[in-house]
């Protein structure tokens, strides 16, 4: 297989939507209609015409939210899989549950630029929120999870996080009485507390998180007067002139596919760690982030590396470090700074109005 199909084999091997000739004619068609493709200020005028429709489909919200056949939805293993996620007992330390790094109240992230882990040692890589996984294909920056069953048992067993072995926390929640009725409601057979059974629940819980309906969601179902003009010239720009589109696409806004994006080197490889180094393009690349619910004061990046948007936009104006790996999707770009305010303003858009989150009561 020649290096540039193999390149493109593993580059898939994570879903990406095909962008297909029509959706990429519609695509220039609303960039166009917008008028700011390449002029980048006229006010928009209101979209219209089939072209702009089907676009703006392609960034629609799906109406139901995906189980897989191996491990189905159940208000019961949805009530147990929460109760685990807020429950520090999955540490060795008995103070840190996966809500401590993912926390509601921080968007479902710890607000830091890398994650602290066992011992308060810093970790490598900054913690990602956790809503809008159903429907994701790889998990982890690098993508070395399959599905969220597969991830959950690498928090609780990675000695730098939360230090426990699956035989200890099994027994830790033996131990606890109101364990055994909630995974015989979730699970059938005899011995239903398990680790298996416990993945599934947390796997479970995490699906039903989905991030609330924000203005763009409103726009896109037809709202016109949902986000300003400033955002509408930032979406023009987003998915035309400034090709943001080619890696944050759909509705969850990535591909959950992996990129070099030339960012200064570190000795993190990315996915790179999981493929031949013949396959040049996975060398220093990293999954595709959502950009639904950013947080604003950022950092940015799998490791915190650029300090605000304002870095960020002129890391793509700049089109990242040249290098081998670096994505063909990355070139240089001229952002004037009323083009910069627009993108913000439409990746301000993505936001919602938070939703309060119940703390569960830990059997
Ligand atoms: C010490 C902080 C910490 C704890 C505790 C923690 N996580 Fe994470 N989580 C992270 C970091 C950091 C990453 C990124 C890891 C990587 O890419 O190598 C991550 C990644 C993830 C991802 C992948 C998200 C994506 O978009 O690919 C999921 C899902 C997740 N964690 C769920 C959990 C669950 C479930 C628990 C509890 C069993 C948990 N985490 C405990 C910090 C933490
Ligand atoms: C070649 C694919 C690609 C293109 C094109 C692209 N991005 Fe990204 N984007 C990524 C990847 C991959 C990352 C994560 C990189 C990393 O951490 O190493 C990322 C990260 C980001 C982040 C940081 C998110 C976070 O949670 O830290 C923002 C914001 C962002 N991109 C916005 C944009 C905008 C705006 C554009 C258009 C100007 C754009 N991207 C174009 C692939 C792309």
């Amino acid at each position: 297989m020649g290096d540039r199909a193999q390149d493109n084999r593993l580059r898939r091997r994570a879903f990406r939507p095909a962008l297909t000739v029509p959706f990429l004619a519609a695509l220039c068609a609303l960039a166009s209609g917008l008028g700011l493709a390449q002029a980048g200020r006229s006010a928009p005028p209101e979209l219209a015409g089939e072209a702009v429709r089907s676009t703006k489909a392609a960034f629609r919200r799906p109406a139901d939210t995906p189980f897989p056949g191996t491990n189905p939805f159940s208000p019961e293993k949805e009530a147990l899989g929460k109760a685990l996620f807020f429950d520090p007992r999955l540490s060795r330390s008995g103070s840190v549950s996966c809500a401590t790094c993912h926390n509601p109240s921080l968007g479902w992230t710890d607000g830091l630029p890398r994650a602290v882990g066992f011992g308060m040692e810093i970790l490598p890589r900054r913690t990602p929120q956790v809503r809008n996984l159903a429907w994701a294909a790889a998990f982890q920056w690098d993508g070395r999870a399959d599905s969220l069953e597969m991830q959950a048992r690498m928090p609780i067993t990675a000695p730098a996080e939360m230090n426990m072995t699956m035989d200890l926390v099994i027994a830790r929640l033996k131990a606890a009485p109101g364990y055994a009725p909630l995974f015989r409601a979730a699970f059938a057979g005899d011995d239903p507390l398990n680790a298996g059974n416990l993945l599934a629940a947390l796997a479970t819980y995490e699906r039903t998180l989905v991030s609330p309906r924000a203005p763009f969601d409103r726009w896109i179902e037809g709202d016109e007067a949902a986000i300003g003009p400033d955002a509408k010239q930032g979406f023009a720009l987003f998915i035309g002139k400034a090709g943001c589109s080619a890696c944050h696409s759909g509705w969850r806004f990535t591909d959950d596919s992996f990129h070099d994006i030339g960012l200064a080197v570190t000795e993190d490889v990315g996915r790179g760690a999981f493929a031949p180094p013949s396959v040049t393009a996975m060398q220093h690349a990293f999954k595709t982030p959502s950009l639904r619910e950013l947080r604003m004061q950022g950092p940015y990046m799998h490791d915190g590396q650029l300090p605000d948007l304002d870095a960020v936009l002129e890391h793509y104006a700049r089109g990242g470090e040249k290098r081998p790996s670096l994505s063909f999707e990355m070139k240089p770009l001229e952002l004037a700074a009323d083009e910069r305010r627009a993108l913000v303003a439409f990746l301000q858009t993505l936001k919602a109005e938070p939703v309060p989150v119940a703390l569960p009561h830990l059997p």
